[in-house]
């Protein structure tokens, strides 16, 4: 059945204006000069919900320390979680290191050309499945995100919500009725590339692109309108206390968050909520938690850190305390600190132990 939207569009100029402009002007990116199933796996995880520029330097690192996937399958998660510190959204490293194990262990270590096999992968979701089963292996699967669905919004004037989860696989829907089978990779990443360089969020260059004579938006002048992004829930605030503890050594007090949820198993300052404000109350509480006996010098600062439902409020206190072992935390020199992977706002905190 063909969909509607369809009628009166131009399927095959589309996609050969597509291709043969992405041919031309595709930038040079390190995952587009090999075709290894597992460096392409590891640049589209990176590749979620982070900019091209800042994975370039994490993606190089990481295939030149884990060139394999079993080199991956045999490390230590805390290495793994350490050259992933800064990227954010850690689970996607956790979940990468997971199945990398499980390919190794039931699939010989030769990454599945089958995406309903990749599809049951830690951490491969019909976006990674897509674009690796597309760039990868050439299969004609969608691979949508959220610079595709604003692509596709305009060109073929959609006005559904993208924020839904529905039109997502509407999109999916349209992308198997467009998708070149003759070359799926070249497919997909022009229109990844489409939306990075051309039809950009905000004033795209519409006068520069290679599809504007199929673009429906561009023909109402609704480019700027599109795509529909209904705001989803606001996030929730959470404030803490964050310490920075010193003992007579000069050691620091880091703690291990829990292997589940929010950063898991990464490191951090040891942290409070901030219902406590009274400094006796917040030396109680220390006690109580860690069985340490502290005391609060000064306040050093405050972070304010948005995640993607929560957004954390931190007051920064540097502190004292005679001890040398407390439950829970673990002591370090300050040069030891680097060893540990932190999330960013606790990197940021850990600079004002230099200053
Ligand atoms: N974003 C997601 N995947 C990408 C790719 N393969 N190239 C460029 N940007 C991307």
């Amino acid at each position: 059945m063909i969909d509607k939207v369809f009628l009166e569009f131009d399927k095959l100029a589309f996609k050969n204006h597509l291709i043969t402009w992405y041919e031309a002007n595709k930038r040079t990116l390190p995952w587009r000069e090999t075709t290894n199933p597992y460096y392409i796996w590891i640049s589209e995880i990176m590749l979620q919900q982070t900019k091209v520029d800042t994975v370039i330097n994490y993606y190089e690192r990481f295939v030149q320390k884990y060139p394999t996937i079993e080199d991956l399958a045999e490390a230590n998660e805390q290495e793994v979680l350490k050259l992933w510190e800064g990227l954010g959204y850690y689970s996607r490293a956790r979940n990468l290191h997971h199945a990398a194990k499980e390919v190794v262990e039931k699939h010989g270590g030769i990454v599945p050309d089958d995406p309903v096999i990749l599809g049951t992968l830690k951490g491969i979701g019909p976006y990674t499945r897509g674009a690796i089963s597309s760039i990868a292996f050439g299969i004609p699967e969608p691979a949508v995100d959220g610079n595709v669905m604003r692509v596709l919004s305009r060109v073929l004037l959609i006005q559904d919500n993208i924020s839904e989860a529905r039109t997502k696989t509407k999109f999916e829907r349209f992308v198997r009725e467009l998708i070149s089978h003759r070359n799926p990779s070249a497919f997909n990443q022009g229109l990844m590339e489409l939306g990075a360089l051309i039809c950009t969020p905000t004033s795209p260059a519409c006068l520069l692109c290679p599809v504007q004579t199929e673009c429906r938006a561009f023909a109402e002048g609704m480019e700027e309108q599109l795509p529909i992004k209904l705001k989803k829930k606001k996030q929730r605030v959470e404030p803490y206390t964050v310490l920075l503890i010193q003992n007579e050594e000069g050691k620091v007090a880091i703690e291990q968050r829990p292997n589940q949820g929010l950063l898991a198993s990464m490191w951090q300052f040891p942290m409070t909520e901030k219902h406590i404000i009274n400094a006796d109350l917040l030396k109680e509480s220390l006690d109580e938690r860690y069985s340490i006996s502290v005391e609060v010098e000064k306040k050093l600062g405050e972070i304010r850190h948005i995640f993607s439902h929560i957004i954390w409020e931190l007051d920064v206190y540097a502190a004292k305390t005679n001890t040398e072992v407390a439950e829970q935390l673990r002591f370090v020199s300050v040069d030891e600190l680097a060893d540990y992977p932190f999330s960013v706002s606790h990197l940021k905190i850990r600079e004002w132990l230099y200053n």
